[in-house]
């Protein structure tokens, strides 16, 4: 039904990068667009103090991209107070005010798209692919949670009236929702997550990850100049810390957060040690995502999207597949395929419009997987080990073949995948320890048995399962997004049922 899937909104055209004409013109946004820049928190719709340090590209380490002034503990409870001040004219303003600004800033996203590309490339390593596609998804969250808006914050839903009273059920927003977001999708899910909360007529305060606040700043400027006041969103850059005191303090009255799994159970322990109301949680996080291969899967296919799901944007994405689980039998020639495409991509500082493979985020994202790799050198047989590059924060692609499922204990977020192999009659048993994980994100199938996919997507908890495809990619408003159990609690990020968790619900009962 249209209603259900927004389908009133088109999803943004992005870019056609096979087009010659089309790069080009690219090419000079971005010359043009990019701009060092320099961030301060934005509280009340006003620049506030902080400690200024610089934000270096991952890709060489040096290069700096702009500045941060990172808010303090006063800075936070500033914004708090701001916030909370802010709600009820925000939360009372007509939804098409809220929605027409969201739709605004969609907008202007678009028409600046050269500093925001350029910003993605700098700050955050992201190759041109990479955040071309990633603007897109920021465009499509405000303009899909603007569409949602107007379906579900205006008039109300009738609701039957059986002793001839008029019922009504209304959503309004909930208060002051703190929005917590990673440094992997410094635009799209940064702005999804505040736009979802906007939307819903709540006040926000944002905070960035760490390593990538420029961005997030010139997102949040676009928002208010788009329409959104500034006493209904506020901008407080900072580390876990301040993260932590944004989550303690008493006006909160939501978080919505994506991150690791050990910061979303920091923050639910934070929550559930308040008294007061009980504040929702909305946890995104990671994932031990597998793919199972059969023998009788197209082995170009495999290949081909086994390397896009494991390498593309350095396996820096929480969809990423970490562990390709494929059946004995096809098995050698399949990492042979994988090995030989993964040999070919190209890896370097991702301003260079050909680069396949940008930099990990930072050194000690480096220096994470690096010692994962030594560690796992002694057990695991190594199909391919890329050598790093001299400068910047680099990882080239692993493959790592390890004895059982359960030998990978963790999430390993870059550009390592792990293969194990199964025996024909030994998939119920291989879902079962996928499963033992305890996680729940994506998960991979290719098989072309049909009730090899029914079984497999029917007993595996993942939120997202994708057949004979790749792994990563979702599109707003067509793949709602996001997992159960460790990787998160839902509701579905780009989905239908998003924004209601975001909101109250009212019911009006009227004698009439
Ligand atoms: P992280 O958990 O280290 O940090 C995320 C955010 O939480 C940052 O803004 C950080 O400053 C903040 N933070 C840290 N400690 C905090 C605390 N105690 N209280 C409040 N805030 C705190 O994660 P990361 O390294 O930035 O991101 C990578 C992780 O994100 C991976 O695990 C990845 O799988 C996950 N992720 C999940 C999704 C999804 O949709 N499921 C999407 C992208 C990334
Ligand atoms: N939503 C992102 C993807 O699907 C993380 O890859």
């Amino acid at each position: 039904p249209k209603a259900l899937y927004g389908a009133e909104r088109a999803n943004s055209a992005g870019v056609e990068l096979g087009s010659r004409e089309a790069v080009a013109a690219l090419q000079a946004d971005l010359a043009a667009g990019a701009r060092p820049v320099a961030a301060t928190p934005l509280i009340g719709g006003r620049p506030a103090a902080g400690q200024a340090r610089p934000v270096c590209a991952p890709a060489d380490g040096t290069t700096v991209v702009g500045t941060v002034a990172e808010a303090d503990e006063d800075g936070a409870r500033a914004a708090m107070q701001a916030a909370a001040e802010g709600f009820r004219a925000w939360d009372r303003s007509d939804v098409a005010r809220r929605a027409g600004a969201l739709e605004k800033a969609a907008d202007l996203l678009e028409q600046r798209r050269g500093l925001l590309l350029a910003l993605l490339q700098a700050e955050a390593g992201k190759t041109i692919d990479d955040a071309v596609a990633e603007l897109r998804e920021a465009v499509d969250f405000c303009r899909y949670y603007a569409a949602q808006a107007r379906r579900i914050f205006g008039a109300g839903e009738v609701m039957p009236g059986p002793t001839g009273e008029e019922n009504r059920l209304l959503h309004r927003g909930r208060g002051v929702f703190v929005c917590i977001s990673p440094w992997n999708f410094p635009l799209a899910i940064f702005l999804g997550q505040v736009a979802a909360a906007l939307a819903a007529g709540n006040s926000v305060v944002a905070k960035p990850a760490e390593q990538t606040p420029l961005i997030a700043y010139e997102a949040v400027k676009i928002l208010i100049e788009a329409g959104v006041p500034g006493s209904a969103l506020q901008y407080v850059p900072g580390d876990g810390r301040i993260g932590a005191g944004l989550v303690a303090h008493p006006a909160v009255a939501g978080v919505a957060f994506t991150g690791s799994t050990e910061t979303a159970w920091a923050i639910n322990r934070a929550l559930a040690a308040r008294n007061g109301a009980i504040v929702p949680l909305i946890a995104e996080t990671g994932g031990i995502n597998a793919m199972i291969v059969d023998a009788t899967a197209l082995p170009e296919q495999v290949a081909d999207d086994v390397v896009v799901s494991a390498f593309r944007s350095a396996g820096q994405r929480c969809s990423a597949l970490r562990l390709l689980c494929v059946q004995d039998d096809v098995a050698d020639k399949i990492v042979t395929m994988i090995k030989g495409a993964a040999q070919e991509l190209k890896l370097g500082d991702p301003r260079d419009l050909s680069v396949q493979i940008g930099p990990v985020i930072d050194a000690e994202a480096k220096a994470g997987l690096e010692a994962h790799i030594a560690a796992m050198a002694g057990t695991a047989k190594i199909h391919l080990a890329t050598p790093a590059l001299d400068q910047g924060s680099f990882v080239g692609p692993h493959i790592l073949e390890i004895g059982k499922v359960g030998d990978l204990t963790r999430e390993v977020f870059g550009p390592v995948l792990h293969v194990v192999r199964w025996k024909a009659g030994g998939l119920d048993a291989l879902l079962d320890a996928i499963a033992a994980s305890g996680y729940g994100l994506t998960l991979g199938v290719h098989s072309r048995i049909d009730t090899t996919i029914e079984t497999v997507a029917e007993r595996m908890p993942a939120g997202n399962v994708y057949v004979n495809r790749n792994m990563i990619g979702a599109v707003v408003g067509t793949q709602p997004f996001g997992g159960t159990g460790l990787s998160g609690t839902g509701p579905k990020a780009g989905g239908p049922n998003y924004l209601k968790r975001f909101a109250t619900e009212q019911v009006v009962a009227v004698n009439t």
